[in-house]
């Protein structure tokens, strides 16, 4: 009796359970993602270029300028890897042409990057295999010259009024009272790096970190003036200099000329994506720091901290039960953990899409030649 009451008892658990799941099923299976888009920042690389004083000079012979490296490689690989665990249910196991577009800089390390990731999303599938010792397949990665790049390769500074707005940041009390601290250390830079003091500019100081970061992890010996200490306070420094470039003063008004133009595509990309004759499902982007930096400065997400090596900034269109369209954002900014779900400020996580639109909306510009003139 007490036996027969247990099985009718489990039997009525296992009901209950499928009912649950059928449940879930019908509440979830029916929001659907529609887009995906990404941007992402380079894995390791050599240095661009080495200061002056830096005594490592067979390291550009050798390995070559802002090459990826075997760990950046890595790197990259891992993302793409992330983002077939990700999409597995949504992005086509084999590579279609028409579901996914890749653009990348015209830069080396960032076009080895966006090959590594895509060879980590793309694995290949029996049928694929081209030849048994080759598990690799060819994926079409689009560039523009940097010189007409006006869509990753940020800041665009070919733009009269941001350098107006850039030299009116650098004025500013607020940008003046924290460059202050730095000004025995940009002293100390310059004497040890071989740099005039006015050779010492954002751009090169973001080099100038990139370098020690890539020795460091290669296991070159550092010069003895580049403790810990130092190289601590060069990424707070480098980290002020981004957030005055994209941000900090008149953010609105160098987002419309700068990281607003990524967004603004990225937008269009989503909005045709509603479109039920649209295939493609995915734009990847393969950029720099700067860019997750102004894309996400423009979005007013932007935590203030250079994006690590293979940071990623996910876009991901959804729609709900209701046939309402809504935009999730998330930010991988260490491979071992789980994303940051990002929330745009004014909105829930899951934003409505035309909320998010209108959200943005200050940030899009119309005719980006016509508002850098001066
Ligand atoms: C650098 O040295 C450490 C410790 O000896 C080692 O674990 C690491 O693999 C080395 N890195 C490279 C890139 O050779
Ligand atoms: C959807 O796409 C088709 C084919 O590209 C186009 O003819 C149509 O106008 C689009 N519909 C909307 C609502 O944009
Ligand atoms: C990663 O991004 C999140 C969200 O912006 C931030 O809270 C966190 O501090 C970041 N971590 C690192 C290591 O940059």
């Amino acid at each position: 009796m007490r036996a027969r009451r247990l099985v009718c008892g489990i039997w009525s658990l296992c009901f209950m359970f499928c009912l649950f799941c059928i449940f879930l099923h019908q509440t979830t299976a029916k929001r659907k993602l529609k887009f995906v888009s990404m941007v992402f920042c380079h894995g390791e690389h050599t240095p661009e270029e080495l200061f002056p004083a830096d005594m490592h000079k067979e390291i550009l012979r050798q390995q070559g300028h802002g090459q990826l490296t075997k760990l950046g490689i890595q790197q990259q690989y891992e993302l793409g890897q992330y983002m077939r665990r990700r999409y597995s249910h949504f992005l086509s196991v084999v590579y279609k042409q028409s579901e996914i577009y890749v653009q990348s800089t015209d830069c080396d390390h960032t076009l080895m990057s966006a090959q590594a990731s895509l060879a980590g999303l793309y694995p290949l599938t029996q049928d694929q295999i081209w030849n048994p010792r080759i598990l690799w397949q060819p994926i079409p990665v689009h560039t523009v010259p940097l010189s007409h790049d006006n869509l990753l390769y940020l800041p665009f500074s070919h733009c009269p009024k941001y350098k107006e707005l850039l030299r009116e940041t650098f004025t500013t009390r607020d940008f003046q009272r924290q460059l202050k601290h730095y000004k025995p250390f940009l002293k100390f830079l310059a004497t040890h790096t071989g740099y005039s003091l006015k050779k010492l500019n954002t751009e090169r100081i973001w080099k100038l970190l990139d370098t020690l970061q890539y020795e460091d992890n290669n296991n070159y010996t550092l010069p003895v003036w580049a403790t810990r200490g130092v190289r601590t306070k060069l990424i707070k420094l480098s980290e002020l200099l981004l957030q005055a470039e994209f941000g900090f003063h008149k953010q609105i008004q160098k987002s419309r000329l700068q990281g607003g133009i990524l967004l603004k595509t990225i937008l269009k990309h989503i909005s045709n994506a509603r479109n039920s004759s649209h295939r493609q499902k995915m734009v990847m982007y393969s950029g720099h720091a700067a860019t997750i930096a102004a894309l996400q400065t423009a979005l007013n997400v932007f935590n203030g901290k250079l994006p690590p090596y293979s940071a990623c900034h996910f876009f991901e269109l959804y729609q709900e039960r209701n046939g309402q369209y809504t935009i999730e954002m998330y930010y991988r900014n260490n491979s071992l953990r789980n994303p940051h779900p990002l929330t745009l400020p004014g909105c829930k996580f899951r934003c409505p899409l035309e909320r998010f639109t209108q959200l943005v909306s200050p940030v899009l510009v119309r005719y980006w030649t016509k508002e850098c003139r001066m």
